[in-house]
């Protein structure tokens, strides 16, 4: 349906699609919980891949992109809602997307310390994630106002989110596999050790949406018992309360399949995304598309 874009904004429709974005491939995690808990839903998924990774730009840059990308999706895309399914764009950008969209439903996430504290029975609890997010200010405070109720040992994965970017092109990227395993083990080390004993980390927090699609190759170096813990599903959940509220979410009976649902977009690696939507999330190559090169 054309909608007037001035009309679509002031007065959303339950028919419109929810924006999400990421600088690449990581958010698809989040797509994919969206996806499964809300199938009805149209989606309009924006990879940055052009600019990733995020977690090592300067703040600025980051903000400028997604703000430049909100827009878009707004103006062009009609979004009844935004998910930023990325942890460093969240730390850098949630405040002024707020401020600049105060009408938009809008939703970030976040390193998922509070769950962790639920699940840790050590106290002992790591966080990966960029070197963006785990350093900007939003994330320190939310540190600090935890630190008297566990130990966070907090590590920066410098290359890691590029080397997931790349895992999905092997034929582009054939060494983006070796390297991952590389810097996992590299980085669990500097971590500490894992188990359940006392004093051992025992819950892992992926600070980054990207890490999720590595989440078996952590299993296989920390063994069965360390708990994993993302942030997908309580995102998709928010969501959904977020157009509930507002009277905004599609009937469930308008469900379809996901292909009719999906549209993905990407100004970097088409082959690459059109290869992690079908892993993940089961969408045929058509799913995918150029995005507009001036945004
Ligand atoms: N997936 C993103 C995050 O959650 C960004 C990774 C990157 O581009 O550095 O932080």
């Amino acid at each position: 349906m054309a909608l007037n874009p001035v009309t679509a904004l002031l007065n959303p429709m339950s028919e419109s699609p929810i924006g999400v974005f990421d600088s690449g491939i990581g958010g698809l995690s989040v797509l994919r919980s969206l996806h499964a808990l809300m199938p009805a839903e149209h989606c309009v998924y924006w990879a940055d891949s052009a600019h990733a990774p995020y977690g090592e730009k300067s703040e600025a840059f980051v903000r400028q992109r997604s703000l430049a990308i909100a827009q878009h999706l707004i103006d062009q895309h009609h979004i009844k809602a935004l998910v930023v399914a990325c942890n460093t764009a969240t730390a850098a950008t949630i405040h002024y997307l707020r401020q600049r969209h105060p009408q938009l439903s809008l939703i970030g996430v976040e390193p998922a310390l509070k769950p962790a504290l639920q699940l840790s029975r050590t106290q002992h609890i790591g966080v990966i994630g960029t070197r963006g997010t785990l350093g900007s200010d939003k994330f320190q405070r939310l540190l600090a106002s935890l630190q008297d109720q566990a130990q966070f040992s907090v590590q920066a994965c410098n290359g890691l989110a590029l080397a997931i970017e790349h895992s999905v092109n092997p034929d582009a990227h054939p060494q983006a596999s070796v390297q991952i395993t590389e810097l996992l083990g590299q980085y669990l080390q500097a971590l500490g050790t894992f188990g359940t004993q006392a004093g051992q980390i025992d819950t892992l927090v992926l600070g980054c949406t990207h890490y999720v699609f590595v989440e078996s190759s952590l299993r296989q170096l920390l063994g069965p018992h360390v708990h994993l813990v993302s942030t997908g599903e309580p995102v998709a959940k928010q969501t959904q309360r977020l157009l509930q509220a507002a009277g905004l979410l599609r009937s469930a009976s308008q469900e379809r399949a996901p292909t009719e649902h999906i549209r993905l977009m990407t100004n970097g690696d088409l082959a690459g995304l059109q290869a992690a939507a079908n892993r993940w999330l089961g969408l045929p190559e058509s799913a995918c598309e150029r995005a507009d090169p001036q945004v």
